[in-house]
């Protein structure tokens, strides 16, 4: 069995980190040895463990071959910078499926059920939500359009069904229109169809401002668009106006256009140049459905990282090589 060396380019002072690390340990291999910290003296590492690694990390260590970046998406300068290392793979985590995928549920339902306006009124011991016709859209046995039909939105799928709701699925490589999942070139026929869409798509050139003004207008008025992918796939002023002009029944958003820099500005960045803030009818949540530091989701991001290590050093396929091309 090769031995494998795999490095962890992480603070190790990071909360929760020493113990994450110990049980990542104690799920791999023999064969499988992982450091972590800054860049080791010596670097002879096989497997460097970063999302956004520079050419120095990259080129520190002759034995490189594996780049696991430990979450899900490629940040556009890791993309550009991965195309220079051709000799190196590059995989990506999908562990956090299951809580983004209850995300956009949540969004959808809270926007569907006009949860937040009515929960604003209730604190002040106003009951109106209650006897008054407060606006609800109800979502049994409507459409849902799920565009970006992978792990994320594979897992939304049944629960949608489950409600008796059709579920459209759309992805960019294969058809199957028995089981209603089309190919990228049919959205115009699609969006009209859709009283729900569900965007779970990975930001790569092709998707970035795919879902623009005329996108928005081809769904049915009344329709609610929920966001769990990234934030730039959808046009941000093309999703103010339809939603401030009524187009839009709402609309659940969890990823954004502008993130803090850092820890000075996190708590006081606007995430989007429009003021979605003033709008009743959006639901904003601040890009936490990865859900970053909870215990139960980190031991999942480290059991997958163990498969990973374990597979390259059983000589096995390694899960989810991405195609630096398609960008996901
Ligand atoms: N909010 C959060 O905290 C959070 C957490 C995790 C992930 N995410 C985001 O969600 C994205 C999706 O995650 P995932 O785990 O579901 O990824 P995934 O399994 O790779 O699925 C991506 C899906 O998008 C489809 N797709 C890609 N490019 C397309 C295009 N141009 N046109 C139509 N469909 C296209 C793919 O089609 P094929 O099936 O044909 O390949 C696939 O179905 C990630 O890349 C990440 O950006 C966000």
């Amino acid at each position: 069995m090769p031995q494998i060396k795999a490095h962890w380019l992480r603070d190790p002072m990071d909360t929760g980190f020493e113990r994450l690390i110990t049980y990542l340990q104690s799920r791999v291999d023999d064969a499988v040895t992982i450091t972590y910290g800054d860049m080791p003296q010596d670097a002879s590492y096989h497997v460097l463990i970063n999302g956004r690694p520079t050419p120095e990390q990259l080129e520190a260590s002759p034995n490189l071959r594996m780049l696991i970046i430990p979450f899900a998406g490629l940040p556009a300068p890791t993309r550009e910078l991965m195309q220079d290392y051709p000799q190196i793979s590059v995989h990506n985590l999908h562990h956090n499926t299951p809580p983004t995928a209850e995300m956009g549920l949540a969004l959808l339902f809270a926007t569907a059920s006009s949860i937040v306006p009515s929960d604003r009124e209730f604190r002040k011991h106003d009951w109106v939500a209650r006897n008054e016709p407060y606006p609800l859209t109800l979502l049994y046995r409507k459409t849902a359009l799920i565009l970006g039909y992978g792990s994320i939105g594979r897992y939304m799928a049944p629960v949608l069904r489950g409600m008796e709701m059709r579920v459209i699925g759309v992805r960019r490589r294969e058809a199957d229109p028995t089981h209603d999942i089309y190919t990228i070139d049919q959205l115009p026929d699609l969006l009209p169809l859709a009283d729900v869409l569900m965007v779970a798509l990975p930001a790569t050139p092709e998707t970035i401002g795919l879902i623009g003004e005329t996108e928005l207008a081809l769904l049915p008025a009344g329709a609610i668009v929920v966001n769990v992918g990234r934030g730039p796939v959808i046009d941000q002023y093309a999703l103010y106006n339809a939603l401030k002009s009524g187009h839009l029944y709402g609309a659940g958003i969890e990823v954004w256009y502008n993130y803090p820099q850092d820890e000075a500005s996190q708590s006081n960045t606007p995430p989007a140049d429009v003021p979605f803030h003033e709008l009743d009818n959006i639901v904003m949540s601040p890009h936490r459905a990865g859900a970053a530091g909870n215990p139960e989701i980190e031991r999942m991001r480290m059991d997958a990282i163990a498969d990973y290590l374990n597979a390259a050093a059983r000589g096995e396929p390694v899960p989810h090589q991405v195609d630096l091309k398609a960008g996901y």
